[in-house]
């Protein structure tokens, strides 16, 4: 390590702590040690600056702007569409990102609200670049952490990163949504993968009074982070934390392919007094929206000069179309359910019941599924 470097990460862990992400000294003490550019060699991407879809250009460890790059606390792409590394690409590229070094202050608030103690055994979903892998080896030892990454070119990248800082913790490539029942009980699962829904296998191999940290939201891309305590009875159940975090989800948990768009003149039209930038460009109120309509995705067209924002279910086909006629919001709805409808009745329900945010959103986890709620209120998720 060079002086450089050392320089640039504790002016990181100091720019962590005065925003109020870095809360105590043996976290400090990890990010202070652990260099996050051994964990960027393979270089990553950056926004292209322009109007319209988002493309992507590499930025490789020759550029003279990347070592300080590493330590900006930002989120850093490290691979897109699946495959594609940034050696691969010369110009630009217009897909999605697939994986990524998170930014550190998300990444430390998350390892400071796990509430890790000495002796404790973690598993954390989504090992990525394996700096946030790193840093739980730092502080509990490697033989204590296990990280599982479903994809093998990530995970070979990690591995690689991770021996790199000195730590062999035990790195499994696989579905983290499965957990991995070797290592268990665990004390603390941490996702660094976002979720639609917290997978039970979790809650078995956690200990009762353990803790699972993670990013709930939904194909509508509203999520928070929540923190649940396992339970004696085979449940778990926690608070959201609040913060709008969110993360690229679980790749098994993605949105199916939209394939062949409905008719959208076809259904049924009413006026519609909850017009689609009111319920779905909001933060919390898309949170609501989709626990109403879980399987919907939505799509913004532009059709005969005029804006439709369409939610679509595509295992049901259900649809709704919202579209502004001067100041009032008209809506079309085909399939076997009222998709609108029922975004209408549940941010209703969650007004008429204060609004709350959703820090004061609670979730829990049983062996039959999901159940996220607000005070004075119920949604399914
Ligand atoms: C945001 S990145 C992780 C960042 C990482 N913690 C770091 O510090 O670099 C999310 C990672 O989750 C991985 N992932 C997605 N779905 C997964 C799954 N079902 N099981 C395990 N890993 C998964 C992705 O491949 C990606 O590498």
């Amino acid at each position: 390590m060079t002086d450089t470097d050392k320089a640039l990460r504790l002016a990181l862990a100091e720019q962590l702590a005065e925003g109020g992400h870095l809360r105590t000294a043996p976290w400090r003490d990890a990010v202070e040690a652990v260099a996050r550019h051994e964990f960027l060699r393979g270089g990553f991407f950056e926004r292209v600056d322009a109007a319209g879809p988002t493309a992507w250009r590499s930025l490789l460890p020759d550029d003279p702007r990347w070592l300080a790059a590493c330590y900006q606390d930002e989120s850093l792409v490290t691979q897109i569409a699946g495959t594609v590394v940034p050696a691969d690409i010369r110009g630009e590229i217009l897909r999605a990102p697939t994986s990524s070094s998170t930014m550190p202050g998300l990444v430390v608030r998350m390892l400071e609200d796990l509430h890790v103690a000495d002796g404790h055994r973690v598993l954390e979903i989504g090992t990525g670049t394996g700096y946030s892998t790193a840093l739980l080896c730092h502080r509990l030892g490697e033989d204590l952490v296990t990280s599982v990454e479903v994809d093998e070119g990530v995970a070979a990248r990690a591995r690689a990163a991770i021996g790199r800082a000195g730590y062999v913790p035990d790195l499994v490539v696989g579905d983290g949504l499965a957990g991995h029942g070797d290592g268990a009980p665990y004390d603390r699962v941490i996702a660094t993968c976002g979720l639609t829904t917290v997978p039970y296998a979790w809650v078995e191999q956690t200990r009762p009074g353990g803790t699972i940290l993670a990013t709930v939201g939904g194909w509508l891309y509203s999520s928070d982070l929540a923190r649940l305590t396992v339970r004696d009875d085979g449940t778990a159940h926690g608070p959201f934390l609040g913060g709008h975090i969110s993360f690229m989800l679980a790749r098994p948990q993605l949105p199916p392919q939209l394939g062949l768009l409905p008719d959208l003149d076809a259904g049924d039209e009413r006026a519609t007094g909850l017009g689609a930038a009111d319920a779905l460009d909001d933060w919390t109120t898309r949170f609501v929206a989709q626990l109403a309509v879980r399987g919907a995705q939505r799509i913004t067209l532009d059709r005969d000069g005029r804006t439709e924002h369409v939610l679509l279910d595509v295992r049901t086909a259900a649809w709704a179309a919202l579209s502004l006629d001067g100041a009032a919001w008209t809506v079309r709805q085909g399939g076997p359910t009222r998709l609108w409808d029922a975004v209408e009745e549940h941010v209703a329900r969650w007004r008429s019941d204060g609004a709350p945010g959703l820090e004061h959103f609670e979730i829990t986890v049983t062996p039959e599924g999901q159940a996220v709620t607000w005070p004075g209120g119920r949604g399914l998720l």
